[in-house]
Order: structure tokens, then sequence, then C-alpha cells
């Protein structure tokens, strides 16, 4: 059905030189949708522009998560106004979790008239319909239905020829009391182990290096399924397709860091010896009320048996300051767990308030200035941990997958090694995409320095 719609843009569209600019927000998930998207774009024959002004076609794939990312798109679509008007044809569509709350709906079908299509996160492969019918109407089409879109196998087109996220799960089942992705994503749904393995092969044979496998919930991969792979088991399975690339995976939530996934870490040599185990918050009665179902006592034997098996083991983690009504006292044992951890970096944010989840539901008398005043505290205390942390790592080799110029550093490339840290090289931009091993000579405390060897 899809597929007639998509037949009768590319008749449309043919010998108009359609560009298509896609802009994703938000999180790896979202980028990848986006790149699927652009797969779809690209078979009704669209090619694409990173300039709005030079595009046909404009898509904002939006994220949710936090109030400020929604703002900021309200604000881009709003002076799309302009482009509009100088070019009726032009076709805007909105789509990603922002899509799937009533209140954006309604607030673009009143106040962006500019706006031709929505189309919600289970949508992607109506994308060709709508734009049909726009095209017939002239009016606002969108679909926001939940259905599960498995039936969106369009191939991604990507951003890095050597660097490819596999979505392997979508939605998710926790409702942390603070987040909205349950309410936008819907519940989890894993893809079959068969067909992620056979993708990853693929993109290994077209040389890629870097496999990211992404989720919202990554070690709840599988539970949906019958007789099918657990988490450790399918990433037990990707290392052995053979080839010279890595492995990385995002997010784990820590109450299922069970240790058959820690062990399957340790022991796939492809796997990246890092772990991004978002904690959220160091105090118990705060996570109790985020309903994140674990403790910072159960967390911390996490990190033990890590640190046990590998002493220099990089973990990085997510925390949110500034959750409704929290004390000075629950905020400095995140400041203590952060101190104890030494993660390689955190990802810090002031709690937003999401419409729609238990949370937004509790009265706060937190004042913003002391939210703010605590967000910089925690940086202030991670930059002198990682500052210390990175000094690990001189003298030692490190492997790096080189994936571009620095911009910071003049005629210096840049890349990721195993252990997810920035590291700054010398060398020839021939290398970008290869991996290559440095000795490291110095760090900072967002990087280290180091000579190609
Ligand atoms: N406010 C602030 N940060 C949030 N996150 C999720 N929801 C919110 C919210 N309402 C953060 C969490 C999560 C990361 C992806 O975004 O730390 O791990
Ligand atoms: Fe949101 Fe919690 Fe699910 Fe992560 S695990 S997506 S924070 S509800």
């Amino acid at each position: 059905m899809e597929l007639n719609y998509k037949e009768k843009l590319k008749q449309i569209f043919s010998g108009k030189n359609i560009k298509a600019y896609v802009h994703s927000f938000g999180c790896q998930l979202n980028v990848s949708d986006g790149e699927k998207i652009k797969g779809i774009l690209k078979e009704t024959g669209c090619s694409f522009t990173d300039k709005p002004e030079d595009a046909g076609i404009i898509i904002f794939n939006t994220c949710a998560v936090r109030e400020s990312a929604e703002e900021r798109v309200f604000g881009i679509i709003g002076s799309m106004k302009k482009l509009k008007a100088e070019n009726p044809d032009l076709i805007i569509g909105v789509s990603g979790c922002m899509t799937a709350q009533e209140k954006n709906l309604e607030r673009i079908k009143k106040s962006y008239p500019q706006v031709d299509i929505v189309l919600g996160t289970s949508a992607i492969s109506s994308l060709p319909r709508l734009i049909y019918e726009h095209l017939e109407s002239n009016k606002l089409e969108y679909d926001i239905s939940e259905y599960a879109d498995f039936s969106c196998n369009a191939e991604q087109v990507r951003e890095s020829s050597f660097k490819a996220s596999v979505p392997i799960m979508f939605g998710c089942n926790n409702f942390c009391t603070y987040c909205i992705v349950p309410y936008v994503r819907g519940r989890e749904r894993s893809r079959a182990s068969a067909d992620i393995i056979s993708e990853v092969t693929q993109l290994v044979n077209q040389g890629y290096k870097e496999i990211m496998l992404l989720g919202q919930n990554v070690n709840s991969y599988g539970k949906d399924l019958e007789n099918d792979l657990t988490f450790p088991e399918l990433l037990r399975k990707i290392n052995e397709i053979e080839g010279d690339f890595i492995i990385r995976f995002m997010s784990s939530h820590p109450k299922d860091a069970k240790k058959e996934l820690l062990d399957a870490i340790l022991e796939c040599e492809k796997v990246a010896k890092h772990l991004h185990l978002p904690v959220q918050s160091g105090s118990n009665s705060i996570l109790k009320a985020m309903n994140r179902n674990y403790t910072v006592e159960k967390y911390l034997e996490t990190v033990d048996y890590l640190r046990s098996r590998d002493s220099g083991f990089s973990l990085t983690t997510d925390i949110i300051v500034g959750f409704p009504n929290e004390t000075d006292e629950e905020f400095q044992d995140t400041v203590k767990l952060i101190k104890q951890v030494e993660y390689d970096n955190i990802y810090s944010f002031i709690y937003s308030k999401r419409s729609g989840t238990k949370a937004s539901m509790i009265e706060d008398s937190t004042p913003e200035e002391v939210k703010s005043h605590r967000l910089r505290e925690l940086l202030e205390v991670q930059k002198e941990i990682s500052d210390r942390h990175y000094r690990r790592f001189i003298g030692k080799t490190m492997r790096v997958l080189a994936d571009g110029k620095s911009k910071k550093r003049e005629g210096f490339l840049t890349g990721k090694s195993n252990e997810f840290i920035i590291a700054e090289f010398t060398g020839d931009e021939s290398l970008i995409g290869q991996f290559v091993n440095i000795k490291v000579t110095d760090s900072m405390n967002w990087a280290v320095t180091g000579k190609i060897i």
C-alpha cells in the first residue's frame, strides 16, 4: 500500500530535483529514525541538502525529553514562516516524540499554519502517503497512530560511512516518574535477533567500524519475544561476526545490569570496555521517588564488580538535579556518588517538568536558582574528577577510531577510544574512519592527547 505512494511521489517529483532537509533533535534513537526518514525520501527520488533555504521538503524530527528542546523546535518552526512565504510549494513536516502529545498537535494546528505534515514516531512509513495527500488537499495531514512500525524497514541514509547505529528495540516499560518516553514511544518492542545480526553483518561487510546498538533500555531486549536471545546473548552473537569493528550500545538500566551482561561486556573482545549506566541520583529517597527500582548500594555493587575485573573500567552516567523537592542533603548524596564512582564523564540535566508524567503532579518548592547552582557544582566536581581520572591513560596505548578533524585544535584529528574517551592526535586525514593506535602523552579534563604509533 505505502509502496504505491512512494511510486506516485517518484513520478510527481521526477525531473524536479527535489532536495530534502532533515533535522533530528535529541537522542541517538531519534537520529536513527531521521536516517530512516531520509531513506524513505531517497526512495521517492529526493536528494539531500543541509541548508533549509535550498530544500523543497523540510522535516523536523523532534525530541520531547526536556521542555527546552520543545521550545527550541517551536522557535525554529516559527522561523520557517519566511521560507514558506517565499516558496509556497515548500513542504514542512514535523515528526518525532513531540508529535505524540495532543497538546503539541493542537499548538501546531492553531499557531503554525506553515506545517503541512505531522508524522508520529510509529508512523514513519506513512510519510509518502502524507506528502501525497498533502499535495492533493493542500491541508495539514497527520498520522500519529500508535501501531508498531516494524514495517518501516527503509534503509537508513547514514550520516557516517564508518559509524552505524542499529535500533534493536523501541519504547520503554519503566515509567520513571520524570520521563515522557514511555508515553511518546509506547511499550517495549524488540526486533528479531536474526534481523539485527543480518543487518550488522551487512554493515560490517560494507566497512562500518563502529556498531552502536540502540534502545531506551537495551537490557530488556528480547523480553517481549518468544524463544529469542537475551541482550547478553545478542552481544555474544554479534561479537562472533567476522571483521574488525567495535560494538557499543545505549542505554542500560541499572536495575537490569545483571552479571550475565557485565560478563559479556568484559569477555567479548569487540564490545567496548565502557558502560553508560544512568544513575540519575545518588540518593535512595530520590531514586524511590523516580521509580528507578534500584538503590545506591545495588548500583555500587555493579560498579564494584566491573572494577574488580578491570580496575580502570570506564563508566559514564546521566544525572538529573532538582527533581521536585530534592533537598540539599539529597543533592550532596549525588555529589558523593560521583566522587566515589569516578566516572569518565557525566551528562547532567536540570529536571524538566513533563506534563502527563507522575512527577509533574508533585508540588515543587525548590527555586530554579538553587537547581542551576546544583548543576554548576556537579559539573565543577566532575571536571576535577575527569582531569585526575584521564591521567590514568598517560603513557598507555589506546586504540582509537579516528572520526574527523579536531574542531578545537588546528592540525589535530579526533576520535573515540575503546573506553569512549575523546583522543586528539596528529595524523593524516586519510586515517579518518580507521582504527589507529596512539601512545597517550598528555591529558585534559575533556580529552587525552597522543601520538600515533
Ligand atoms: N528532566 C530532565 N532530564 C530528563 N531526562 C529524562 N527525562 C528528563 C526530565 N524530565 C534525562 C535522563 C535520561 C536522559 C536521556 O535525559 O537523565 O537518562
Ligand atoms: Fe525514561 Fe526511565 Fe524509560 Fe529511560 S528507563 S526511557 S528514563 S522511563
